[in-house]
Protein backbone atom coordinates (compact mmCIF):
# COMPACT_ATOMS: atom_id res chain seq x y z
CA UNK A 1 0.00 0.00 0.00
CA UNK A 2 1.10 3.43 -0.84
CA UNK A 3 1.46 5.45 2.17
CA UNK A 4 0.89 8.93 0.13
CA UNK A 5 -2.93 7.20 -0.44
CA UNK A 6 -3.77 6.27 3.08
CA UNK A 7 -3.73 8.93 6.36
CA UNK A 8 -0.90 6.19 7.97
CA UNK A 9 1.43 9.06 8.16
CA UNK A 10 -0.49 11.85 8.27
CA UNK A 11 1.63 14.15 9.53
CA UNK A 12 3.63 14.21 6.85
CA UNK A 13 1.11 16.46 4.80
CA UNK A 14 -0.70 18.42 7.82
CA UNK A 15 -1.51 21.56 8.01
CA UNK A 16 -0.59 22.30 12.15
CA UNK A 17 -3.18 25.06 13.23
CA UNK A 18 -1.59 25.74 17.00
CA UNK A 19 -3.78 28.05 19.80
CA UNK A 20 -4.51 29.06 22.72
CA UNK A 21 -7.88 28.31 24.60
CA UNK A 22 -7.81 31.58 26.46
CA UNK A 23 -7.53 33.64 23.94
CA UNK A 24 -9.63 31.86 20.52
CA UNK A 25 -13.54 32.40 21.79
CA UNK A 26 -15.22 33.31 25.09
CA UNK A 27 -18.67 32.01 25.15
CA UNK A 28 -19.32 32.34 28.93
CA UNK A 29 -18.76 36.43 28.82
CA UNK A 30 -15.89 35.84 31.37
CA UNK A 31 -12.74 37.42 29.47
CA UNK A 32 -11.22 34.58 28.79
CA UNK A 33 -11.70 31.76 25.84
CA UNK A 34 -13.08 28.56 26.47
CA UNK A 35 -13.15 25.32 25.32
CA UNK A 36 -16.55 25.73 24.27
CA UNK A 37 -15.38 28.39 22.27
CA UNK A 38 -12.99 26.40 20.34
CA UNK A 39 -15.59 24.10 19.66
CA UNK A 40 -17.95 26.47 18.46
CA UNK A 41 -15.64 28.17 15.73
CA UNK A 42 -14.10 24.50 14.67
CA UNK A 43 -15.87 25.41 11.06
CA UNK A 44 -13.21 28.04 10.65
CA UNK A 45 -10.55 25.89 11.22
CA UNK A 46 -11.76 23.21 9.23
CA UNK A 47 -12.75 25.43 6.46
CA UNK A 48 -9.50 26.95 6.47
CA UNK A 49 -8.13 23.42 5.86
CA UNK A 50 -6.52 22.79 9.11
CA UNK A 51 -5.69 19.21 10.00
CA UNK A 52 -4.10 19.08 12.77
CA UNK A 53 -5.25 21.30 15.99
CA UNK A 54 -2.40 22.04 18.57
CA UNK A 55 -3.92 23.26 21.44
CA UNK A 56 -1.94 25.44 24.23
CA UNK A 57 -1.57 24.39 27.81
CA UNK A 58 -4.70 23.71 28.88
CA UNK A 59 -3.89 22.07 32.31
CA UNK A 60 -4.52 23.83 36.05
CA UNK A 61 -2.11 26.60 36.24
CA UNK A 62 -1.56 29.47 38.33
CA UNK A 63 -0.32 30.87 34.60
CA UNK A 64 2.75 32.72 35.63
CA UNK A 65 3.98 31.24 32.22
CA UNK A 66 0.95 31.18 30.05
CA UNK A 67 0.02 27.82 31.29
CA UNK A 68 3.21 26.21 30.73
CA UNK A 69 3.42 26.01 34.84
CA UNK A 70 1.47 23.22 35.50
CA UNK A 71 -0.57 21.59 38.68
CA UNK A 72 -1.36 18.66 37.48
CA UNK A 73 -0.73 17.42 34.31
CA UNK A 74 -3.84 15.16 34.74
CA UNK A 75 -6.25 18.22 34.70
CA UNK A 76 -8.46 20.34 32.59
CA UNK A 77 -7.66 24.60 33.98
CA UNK A 78 -11.92 24.91 35.33
CA UNK A 79 -11.66 28.56 33.92
CA UNK A 80 -11.26 27.10 30.02
CA UNK A 81 -13.75 24.30 30.95
CA UNK A 82 -13.70 20.33 31.85
CA UNK A 83 -12.49 16.67 30.06
CA UNK A 84 -15.93 16.66 28.90
CA UNK A 85 -15.70 19.74 26.74
CA UNK A 86 -12.43 18.76 25.81
CA UNK A 87 -13.79 15.19 24.67
CA UNK A 88 -16.94 17.14 22.54
CA UNK A 89 -14.00 19.15 20.79
CA UNK A 90 -11.59 16.07 20.38
CA UNK A 91 -14.70 14.47 18.40
CA UNK A 92 -16.31 17.65 16.55
CA UNK A 93 -12.31 17.89 15.22
CA UNK A 94 -12.63 14.26 14.09
CA UNK A 95 -15.58 14.65 13.13
CA UNK A 96 -14.07 16.99 10.20
CA UNK A 97 -11.13 15.39 9.50
CA UNK A 98 -8.97 17.25 12.18
CA UNK A 99 -6.76 15.50 14.22
CA UNK A 100 -5.73 17.08 18.02
CA UNK A 101 -2.50 17.29 19.73
CA UNK A 102 -1.50 19.31 22.84
CA UNK A 103 1.44 20.60 24.48
CA UNK A 104 3.12 18.30 27.03
CA UNK A 105 5.29 19.85 28.98
CA UNK A 106 7.11 17.63 31.52
CA UNK A 107 10.40 19.62 31.85
CA UNK A 108 9.30 21.01 34.80
CA UNK A 109 6.42 21.75 36.79
CA UNK A 110 4.99 24.86 38.09
CA UNK A 111 6.68 25.51 41.94
CA UNK A 112 2.70 25.22 43.28
CA UNK A 113 1.95 21.83 41.74
CA UNK A 114 1.85 19.25 44.48
CA UNK A 115 4.85 17.20 43.99
CA UNK A 116 6.73 19.94 44.47
CA UNK A 117 4.74 21.22 48.00
CA UNK A 118 5.34 17.98 49.19
CA UNK A 119 9.10 17.60 47.80
CA UNK A 120 10.47 20.67 49.30
CA UNK A 121 8.89 20.11 52.67
CA UNK A 122 10.75 17.07 53.32
CA UNK A 123 13.73 15.28 52.71
CA UNK A 124 11.51 11.97 53.00
CA UNK A 125 9.20 13.24 50.86
CA UNK A 126 8.44 10.54 48.31
CA UNK A 127 8.66 13.12 45.61
CA UNK A 128 11.72 14.86 46.65
CA UNK A 129 13.97 12.97 44.43
CA UNK A 130 11.13 13.85 41.30
CA UNK A 131 13.50 17.28 41.55
CA UNK A 132 16.50 18.21 41.03
CA UNK A 133 18.47 19.42 44.51
CA UNK A 134 21.70 20.69 45.56
CA UNK A 135 23.43 21.70 48.63
CA UNK A 136 25.60 24.19 46.53
CA UNK A 137 24.62 25.79 43.14
CA UNK A 138 27.86 24.42 40.76
CA UNK A 139 30.10 26.88 39.40
CA UNK A 140 28.02 27.18 36.18
CA UNK A 141 24.82 28.16 37.24
CA UNK A 142 24.52 31.21 35.62
CA UNK A 143 25.58 29.42 32.51
CA UNK A 144 22.50 29.20 29.77
CA UNK A 145 19.35 30.96 31.59
CA UNK A 146 16.10 31.32 28.99
CA UNK A 147 15.16 34.73 30.61
CA UNK A 148 17.89 36.30 31.36
CA UNK A 149 16.00 39.64 31.74
CA UNK A 150 14.10 37.61 35.13
CA UNK A 151 16.39 35.14 36.24
CA UNK A 152 20.22 34.92 37.02
CA UNK A 153 20.82 31.68 37.99
CA UNK A 154 19.46 28.24 37.16
CA UNK A 155 19.88 27.23 40.91
CA UNK A 156 17.39 28.50 43.28
CA UNK A 157 17.51 28.21 47.61
CA UNK A 158 14.55 27.37 48.93
CA UNK A 159 14.44 27.74 52.31
CA UNK A 160 11.82 25.38 52.93
CA UNK A 161 13.89 22.51 51.50
CA UNK A 162 17.23 23.67 52.85
CA UNK A 163 18.50 22.82 49.18
CA UNK A 164 18.92 24.26 45.74
CA UNK A 165 17.14 23.34 43.09
CA UNK A 166 17.15 23.45 39.58
CA UNK A 167 15.03 25.41 36.80
CA UNK A 168 16.03 25.92 33.24
CA UNK A 169 13.15 28.13 33.07
CA UNK A 170 11.40 30.87 35.60
CA UNK A 171 12.40 29.98 38.85
CA UNK A 172 8.80 28.93 39.87
CA UNK A 173 9.22 26.35 37.12
CA UNK A 174 11.47 23.65 39.12
CA UNK A 175 13.02 21.17 36.37
CA UNK A 176 11.70 17.54 36.87
CA UNK A 177 14.15 15.16 37.13
CA UNK A 178 13.76 12.80 34.21
CA UNK A 179 16.93 10.46 35.64
CA UNK A 180 14.67 9.23 37.65
CA UNK A 181 12.98 6.29 36.69
CA UNK A 182 9.27 7.36 38.91
CA UNK A 183 9.36 10.75 37.22
CA UNK A 184 9.80 8.76 33.57
CA UNK A 185 6.89 5.84 33.95
CA UNK A 186 4.56 9.38 35.49
CA UNK A 187 5.54 10.52 32.14
CA UNK A 188 4.42 7.59 30.16
CA UNK A 189 1.49 7.76 32.34
CA UNK A 190 0.39 10.78 31.40
CA UNK A 191 0.80 10.52 27.36
CA UNK A 192 -1.28 7.29 28.18
CA UNK A 193 -4.08 9.48 29.94
CA UNK A 194 -4.61 11.72 27.14
CA UNK A 195 -4.27 9.48 24.29
CA UNK A 196 -7.07 7.34 25.56
CA UNK A 197 -9.23 10.81 26.11
CA UNK A 198 -8.33 11.12 22.50
CA UNK A 199 -5.35 13.36 21.64
CA UNK A 200 -2.94 12.58 18.38
CA UNK A 201 0.26 13.34 19.36
CA UNK A 202 2.55 15.92 21.56
CA UNK A 203 3.77 19.10 20.65
CA UNK A 204 6.84 18.05 23.28
CA UNK A 205 8.21 21.08 25.27
CA UNK A 206 11.88 22.23 25.75
CA UNK A 207 12.74 18.87 24.50
CA UNK A 208 17.06 19.20 24.87
CA UNK A 209 16.78 20.37 28.17
CA UNK A 210 13.98 17.57 29.30
CA UNK A 211 16.50 15.27 27.64
CA UNK A 212 19.58 17.16 29.93
CA UNK A 213 20.78 15.25 32.71
CA UNK A 214 23.54 17.50 33.69
CA UNK A 215 22.03 18.32 36.87
CA UNK A 216 21.74 15.38 38.52
CA UNK A 217 24.41 14.38 40.67
CA UNK A 218 25.10 10.80 39.18
CA UNK A 219 24.75 12.15 35.76
CA UNK A 220 28.11 10.30 34.65
CA UNK A 221 26.30 6.43 35.23
CA UNK A 222 23.15 7.38 33.42
CA UNK A 223 22.16 5.79 30.00
CA UNK A 224 22.16 7.58 26.94
CA UNK A 225 18.95 10.38 27.38
CA UNK A 226 17.88 9.57 23.57
CA UNK A 227 17.28 6.20 25.00
CA UNK A 228 14.37 7.35 27.16
CA UNK A 229 13.12 9.39 23.99
CA UNK A 230 13.10 5.53 21.84
CA UNK A 231 11.04 4.35 24.85
CA UNK A 232 8.77 7.25 25.11
CA UNK A 233 7.88 7.19 21.09
CA UNK A 234 7.52 3.36 21.24
CA UNK A 235 5.72 3.38 24.61
CA UNK A 236 3.11 5.56 22.36
CA UNK A 237 3.43 3.79 18.97
CA UNK A 238 2.44 0.91 21.68
CA UNK A 239 -0.92 2.76 22.84
CA UNK A 240 -2.04 4.68 19.46
CA UNK A 241 -0.36 3.72 16.58
CA UNK A 242 -1.03 7.10 14.76
CA UNK A 243 0.02 9.53 17.33
CA UNK A 244 2.80 11.91 16.86
CA UNK A 245 5.37 13.62 18.52
CA UNK A 246 6.38 16.98 17.32
CA UNK A 247 9.23 18.45 19.25
CA UNK A 248 10.93 21.82 20.51
CA UNK A 249 14.86 21.61 19.80
CA UNK A 250 15.73 24.67 18.89
CA UNK A 251 19.78 23.47 17.96
CA UNK A 252 22.21 23.79 15.52
CA UNK A 253 20.42 21.20 12.14
CA UNK A 254 23.97 18.29 13.26
CA UNK A 255 22.41 17.90 16.71
CA UNK A 256 18.69 18.41 15.93
CA UNK A 257 19.24 15.38 13.18
CA UNK A 258 19.41 13.04 16.87
CA UNK A 259 15.86 13.66 17.51
CA UNK A 260 14.81 12.14 15.08
CA UNK A 261 16.24 8.60 16.55
CA UNK A 262 18.47 6.86 13.65
CA UNK A 263 17.43 6.03 10.21
CA UNK A 264 13.72 4.38 10.93
CA UNK A 265 12.73 7.83 13.07
CA UNK A 266 12.52 5.99 16.53
CA UNK A 267 12.51 9.44 18.33
CA UNK A 268 10.38 12.52 17.52
CA UNK A 269 8.55 12.44 14.52
CA UNK A 270 8.84 16.10 14.13
CA UNK A 271 11.14 18.62 14.86
CA UNK A 272 10.48 22.25 14.32
CA UNK A 273 13.07 23.80 11.94
CA UNK A 274 13.97 27.16 14.04
CA UNK A 275 16.92 27.50 11.98
CA UNK A 276 15.18 27.66 8.41
CA UNK A 277 12.65 30.37 10.15
CA UNK A 278 15.49 32.10 11.26
CA UNK A 279 17.42 32.35 7.57
CA UNK A 280 14.05 33.16 6.18
CA UNK A 281 13.87 36.50 8.34
CA UNK A 282 17.37 37.29 7.52
CA UNK A 283 16.62 36.65 3.68
CA UNK A 284 13.52 38.65 3.77
CA UNK A 285 15.61 41.42 5.11
CA UNK A 286 17.81 41.07 2.77
CA UNK A 287 15.36 40.93 -0.21
CA UNK A 288 18.43 37.84 -1.26
CA UNK A 289 17.19 34.34 -0.68
CA UNK A 290 20.78 33.19 -0.70
CA UNK A 291 20.55 32.33 2.80
CA UNK A 292 17.29 30.59 3.07
CA UNK A 293 19.25 28.67 0.00
CA UNK A 294 22.41 28.11 2.57
CA UNK A 295 20.26 26.57 5.31
CA UNK A 296 18.61 24.28 3.02
CA UNK A 297 21.75 23.05 2.04
CA UNK A 298 22.48 22.60 5.55
CA UNK A 299 19.59 20.87 6.63
CA UNK A 300 19.41 17.37 6.98
CA UNK A 301 16.71 15.01 5.77
CA UNK A 302 14.56 13.48 7.90
CA UNK A 303 13.97 9.68 8.41
CA UNK A 304 11.18 8.52 5.44
CA UNK A 305 8.15 8.42 8.12
CA UNK A 306 9.26 11.90 9.93
CA UNK A 307 8.68 15.28 8.98
CA UNK A 308 10.20 18.43 9.36
CA UNK A 309 7.74 21.19 11.05
CA UNK A 310 8.40 24.67 9.51
CA UNK A 311 6.90 27.92 10.99
CA UNK A 312 6.86 31.59 10.24
CA UNK A 313 5.54 32.81 13.52
CA UNK A 314 4.89 30.77 16.91
CA UNK A 315 3.91 31.62 20.34
CA UNK A 316 7.13 32.70 21.43
CA UNK A 317 9.39 35.31 20.89
CA UNK A 318 10.64 35.43 17.18
CA UNK A 319 14.31 34.12 18.30
CA UNK A 320 17.24 34.77 16.44
CA UNK A 321 19.42 33.25 18.39
CA UNK A 322 20.99 31.01 15.76
CA UNK A 323 21.93 34.36 13.89
CA UNK A 324 25.79 35.82 13.96
CA UNK A 325 25.56 39.09 16.12
CA UNK A 326 25.98 41.26 12.87
CA UNK A 327 23.12 38.91 11.50
CA UNK A 328 20.97 39.35 13.93
CA UNK A 329 21.08 43.60 14.06
CA UNK A 330 20.09 43.15 10.36
CA UNK A 331 16.83 41.91 10.90
CA UNK A 332 16.08 44.11 13.98
CA UNK A 333 17.11 47.23 12.03
CA UNK A 334 14.41 45.77 9.40
CA UNK A 335 11.76 44.42 11.48
CA UNK A 336 12.25 45.45 14.78
CA UNK A 337 14.25 48.47 15.29
CA UNK A 338 12.94 50.04 18.17
CA UNK A 339 13.70 48.40 21.65
CA UNK A 340 10.41 47.51 22.61
CA UNK A 341 9.86 45.44 19.91
CA UNK A 342 12.81 42.97 20.69
CA UNK A 343 13.39 40.61 23.89
CA UNK A 344 15.81 39.33 26.06
CA UNK A 345 18.35 40.69 23.28
CA UNK A 346 17.63 37.46 20.70
CA UNK A 347 14.28 38.34 19.27
CA UNK A 348 11.28 40.05 18.21
CA UNK A 349 8.23 40.33 20.34
CA UNK A 350 6.31 40.87 16.59
CA UNK A 351 4.06 39.36 14.29
CA UNK A 352 4.96 39.25 10.61
CA UNK A 353 2.28 41.58 8.91
CA UNK A 354 3.90 44.61 10.94
CA UNK A 355 7.24 43.82 10.12
CA UNK A 356 6.95 43.43 6.75
CA UNK A 357 4.60 47.09 6.18
CA UNK A 358 1.42 45.14 6.46
CA UNK A 359 2.31 44.64 2.48
CA UNK A 360 -0.14 42.10 1.03
CA UNK A 361 2.18 40.81 -1.42
CA UNK A 362 5.14 40.50 0.72
CA UNK A 363 2.94 38.66 2.89
CA UNK A 364 0.77 36.45 0.73
CA UNK A 365 4.56 35.43 -0.71
CA UNK A 366 6.10 34.69 2.87
CA UNK A 367 3.15 32.36 3.05
CA UNK A 368 3.68 30.98 -0.06
CA UNK A 369 6.71 30.02 0.74
CA UNK A 370 5.59 28.27 4.09
CA UNK A 371 3.17 26.13 2.09
CA UNK A 372 5.53 25.38 -0.61
CA UNK A 373 9.36 24.70 1.07
CA UNK A 374 9.52 21.00 2.50
CA UNK A 375 8.66 20.52 5.76
CA UNK A 376 5.06 20.47 7.58
CA UNK A 377 3.87 23.77 7.73
CA UNK A 378 2.32 25.13 11.83
CA UNK A 379 0.28 28.00 12.09
CA UNK A 380 -0.40 30.84 15.02
CA UNK A 381 -3.74 31.11 15.40
CA UNK A 382 -4.72 34.74 13.46
CA UNK A 383 -1.80 34.20 11.17
CA UNK A 384 -4.00 33.71 8.61
CA UNK A 385 -6.02 37.02 8.87
CA UNK A 386 -2.70 38.86 9.02
CA UNK A 387 -3.29 39.93 12.97
CA UNK A 388 -0.78 42.32 14.59
CA UNK A 389 1.06 42.76 17.65
CA UNK A 390 -0.05 44.24 20.39
CA UNK A 391 3.06 46.13 22.55
CA UNK A 392 1.97 47.45 25.16
CA UNK A 393 1.08 43.76 26.22
CA UNK A 394 3.88 42.71 28.61
CA UNK A 395 7.01 40.51 26.70
CA UNK A 396 6.18 37.62 24.77
CA UNK A 397 2.15 38.42 26.11
CA UNK A 398 2.42 40.76 22.90
CA UNK A 399 1.71 37.99 20.32
CA UNK A 400 -0.54 36.21 22.24
CA UNK A 401 -3.84 38.87 21.90
CA UNK A 402 -7.17 37.53 21.68
CA UNK A 403 -8.57 36.28 18.20
CA UNK A 404 -9.97 39.13 16.19
CA UNK A 405 -13.41 37.44 14.72
CA UNK A 406 -15.59 40.86 13.98
CA UNK A 407 -14.82 44.59 13.52
CA UNK A 408 -17.30 44.83 16.71
CA UNK A 409 -16.38 45.08 20.46
CA UNK A 410 -13.73 43.42 21.50
CA UNK A 411 -12.93 41.75 18.01
CA UNK A 412 -16.20 39.56 18.65
CA UNK A 413 -14.18 37.53 20.87
CA UNK A 414 -16.14 37.70 24.02
CA UNK A 415 -18.85 40.07 25.34
CA UNK A 416 -16.96 40.75 28.27
CA UNK A 417 -15.84 44.27 30.16
CA UNK A 418 -12.70 45.29 27.57
CA UNK A 419 -11.52 45.70 30.89
CA UNK A 420 -11.73 41.93 31.77
CA UNK A 421 -10.10 40.28 28.52
CA UNK A 422 -7.03 37.65 29.05
CA UNK A 423 -5.34 39.97 26.84
CA UNK A 424 -5.72 43.31 25.67
CA UNK A 425 -6.32 43.53 21.63
CA UNK A 426 -3.96 45.75 19.58
CA UNK A 427 -5.43 49.53 18.49
CA UNK A 428 -4.62 51.27 15.27
CA UNK A 429 -3.83 49.66 12.00
CA UNK A 430 -4.30 46.11 13.46
CA UNK A 431 -6.93 46.58 15.34
CA UNK A 432 -10.16 44.35 14.84
CA UNK A 433 -11.64 47.02 12.95
CA UNK A 434 -9.74 46.57 10.48
CA UNK A 435 -8.48 42.94 10.75
CA UNK A 436 -10.59 40.55 11.27
CA UNK A 437 -11.92 37.20 10.26
CA UNK A 438 -15.68 37.96 9.15
CA UNK A 439 -14.41 40.74 7.07
CA UNK A 440 -11.53 38.35 5.03
CA UNK A 441 -14.33 35.69 4.71
CA UNK A 442 -16.33 38.14 2.05
CA UNK A 443 -13.23 39.63 0.65
CA UNK A 444 -11.72 37.38 -2.44
CA UNK A 445 -8.21 38.69 -2.43
CA UNK A 446 -8.45 38.74 1.79
CA UNK A 447 -5.05 37.18 3.10
CA UNK A 448 -7.67 34.53 4.58
CA UNK A 449 -8.73 33.30 1.05
CA UNK A 450 -5.40 33.08 0.01
CA UNK A 451 -4.39 30.83 2.92
CA UNK A 452 -7.27 28.20 1.78
CA UNK A 453 -6.01 28.32 -1.46
CA UNK A 454 -2.63 27.59 -0.42
CA UNK A 455 -3.85 25.37 1.72
CA UNK A 456 -5.83 23.10 -0.42
CA UNK A 457 -3.26 23.20 -3.18
CA UNK A 458 -0.53 21.97 -0.84
CA UNK A 459 -2.53 19.13 0.05
CA UNK A 460 -3.19 18.26 -3.95
CA UNK A 461 0.45 17.99 -4.04
CA UNK A 462 2.12 15.37 -3.01
CA UNK A 463 5.14 16.13 -4.57
CA UNK A 464 5.51 18.73 -1.68
CA UNK A 465 5.33 17.26 1.26
CA UNK A 466 6.57 13.37 -0.12
CA UNK A 467 8.72 14.45 -2.97
CA UNK A 468 12.51 15.22 -3.44
CA UNK A 469 12.95 18.46 -3.81
CA UNK A 470 15.73 20.39 -5.92
CA UNK A 471 16.52 23.48 -5.55
CA UNK A 472 17.35 25.37 -8.98
CA UNK A 473 20.08 27.78 -10.55
CA UNK A 474 19.23 30.65 -12.09
CA UNK A 475 20.70 33.95 -12.33
CA UNK A 476 18.15 36.32 -10.81
CA UNK A 477 19.55 37.46 -7.62
CA UNK A 478 16.23 37.89 -5.77
CA UNK A 479 14.60 34.93 -6.83
CA UNK A 480 14.34 31.54 -4.57
CA UNK A 481 13.00 28.55 -6.93
CA UNK A 482 13.07 24.90 -6.50
CA UNK A 483 10.96 21.70 -7.79
CA UNK A 484 9.65 19.01 -5.93
CA UNK A 485 9.38 15.48 -7.60
CA UNK A 486 7.37 12.85 -6.36
CA UNK A 487 6.35 9.11 -8.46
CA UNK A 488 5.45 11.22 -11.90
CA UNK A 489 4.82 14.64 -10.65
CA UNK A 490 6.48 17.66 -10.71
CA UNK A 491 5.48 21.02 -8.82
CA UNK A 492 7.82 23.98 -9.19
CA UNK A 493 7.72 26.86 -7.34
CA UNK A 494 9.33 30.52 -8.00
CA UNK A 495 9.26 33.21 -5.36
CA UNK A 496 10.44 36.93 -5.41
CA UNK A 497 11.97 38.50 -2.42
CA UNK A 498 12.14 41.50 -3.95
CA UNK A 499 10.03 44.66 -4.93
CA UNK A 500 10.80 44.48 -8.49
CA UNK A 501 9.59 42.51 -10.97
CA UNK A 502 12.10 39.21 -11.83
CA UNK A 503 12.54 36.89 -14.77
CA UNK A 504 13.84 33.69 -14.57
CA UNK A 505 14.84 30.55 -17.24
CA UNK A 506 14.72 27.32 -15.19
CA UNK A 507 16.13 24.26 -16.96
CA UNK A 508 13.48 21.32 -16.10
CA UNK A 509 15.26 18.67 -16.25
CA UNK A 510 12.91 15.69 -17.38
CA UNK A 511 10.80 17.61 -19.26
CA UNK A 512 9.81 16.31 -22.80
CA UNK A 513 7.89 17.64 -26.14
CA UNK A 514 4.54 18.73 -25.06
CA UNK A 515 5.29 19.53 -21.32
CA UNK A 516 3.56 22.30 -19.92
CA UNK A 517 4.01 24.14 -16.70
CA UNK A 518 0.34 25.28 -15.37
CA UNK A 519 0.37 27.92 -12.66
CA UNK A 520 -1.88 26.15 -9.60
CA UNK A 521 -2.46 29.89 -8.01
CA UNK A 522 -3.78 31.77 -10.37
CA UNK A 523 -4.71 31.31 -14.12
CA UNK A 524 -1.49 30.89 -16.34
CA UNK A 525 0.88 28.32 -18.29
CA UNK A 526 4.40 28.59 -19.63
CA UNK A 527 5.26 26.24 -22.22
CA UNK A 528 8.96 24.37 -21.60
CA UNK A 529 10.88 24.46 -24.25
CA UNK A 530 12.48 21.20 -26.62
CA UNK A 531 15.49 22.28 -24.50
CA UNK A 532 13.55 21.57 -21.25
CA UNK A 533 13.78 25.12 -20.30
CA UNK A 534 10.91 27.04 -18.82
CA UNK A 535 10.88 31.08 -18.75
CA UNK A 536 8.76 32.36 -15.74
CA UNK A 537 8.13 36.29 -14.84
CA UNK A 538 6.93 37.09 -11.70
CA UNK A 539 5.68 40.31 -10.26
CA UNK A 540 7.83 42.54 -7.48
CA UNK A 541 7.45 40.00 -4.22
CA UNK A 542 5.60 37.24 -6.79
CA UNK A 543 5.22 33.89 -6.47
CA UNK A 544 4.23 31.36 -8.58
CA UNK A 545 3.94 27.45 -7.96
CA UNK A 546 3.74 25.42 -11.44
CA UNK A 547 2.88 21.52 -11.96
CA UNK A 548 4.55 20.06 -15.35
CA UNK A 549 1.95 18.42 -17.43
CA UNK A 550 2.67 15.62 -19.75
CA UNK A 551 0.11 14.41 -22.35
CA UNK A 552 -2.38 11.96 -20.63
CA UNK A 553 -1.37 12.97 -16.52
CA UNK A 554 -3.26 11.85 -14.26
CA UNK A 555 -3.06 15.36 -12.37
CA UNK A 556 -5.28 17.84 -11.34
CA UNK A 557 -4.90 21.42 -12.68
C1 LIG B 1 8.82 26.57 25.77
C2 LIG B 1 7.58 27.33 25.42
C3 LIG B 1 7.56 28.63 26.17
C4 LIG B 1 7.64 28.36 27.66
C5 LIG B 1 8.84 27.48 27.99
C6 LIG B 1 8.77 26.97 29.40
O1 LIG B 1 9.96 27.18 25.30
O2 LIG B 1 7.49 27.49 24.03
O3 LIG B 1 6.44 29.39 25.86
O4 LIG B 1 7.77 29.55 28.36
O5 LIG B 1 8.90 26.36 27.15
O6 LIG B 1 7.79 25.97 29.50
Amino acid sequence: MRLTETADVWWKNAVVYCLDVETFFDTDGDGRGDLRGVSQRIDHLAELGVTCLWLMPFYPTPDRDDGYDITDFYGVDPRLGSHGELVELITLAQDRGMRVIADLVVNHTSDQHPWFQSARASRQSPYRDWYVWRDEPPPDADKGIVFPDQEKSLWEYDEQAGQYYLHRFYKHQPDLDIANPEVREEIQRVIGFWLQLGLSGFRVDAVPFLLDTAGALDAADLPDPHDYLRDLRAFMARRHGGAMLLGEVNLPYKDVRRFFGDEDGDELTMCFDFIGMQKLYLSLARSDPAELVKSLRERPDPPEEAQWGTFVRNHDELTLDKLTDEERQEVFDAFGPEESMQLYGRGLRRRLPPMLGNDLRRLKMAYSLLFSLPGTPVLFYGEEIGMGENLAAEGRNAVRTPMQWTATANGGFSIADPDRLAAPLPEGDYSPEHVNVAAQRRDPDSLLNWMKLLIQRYRECPELSWGRYTLLEHDSRSVFAHRSDYEDGTVIAVHNFADEPAHVALAVAGAGVGVQAVDLLSDGTADVGEDGVVELDLDPYGCRWLRLIRPGDRYIV
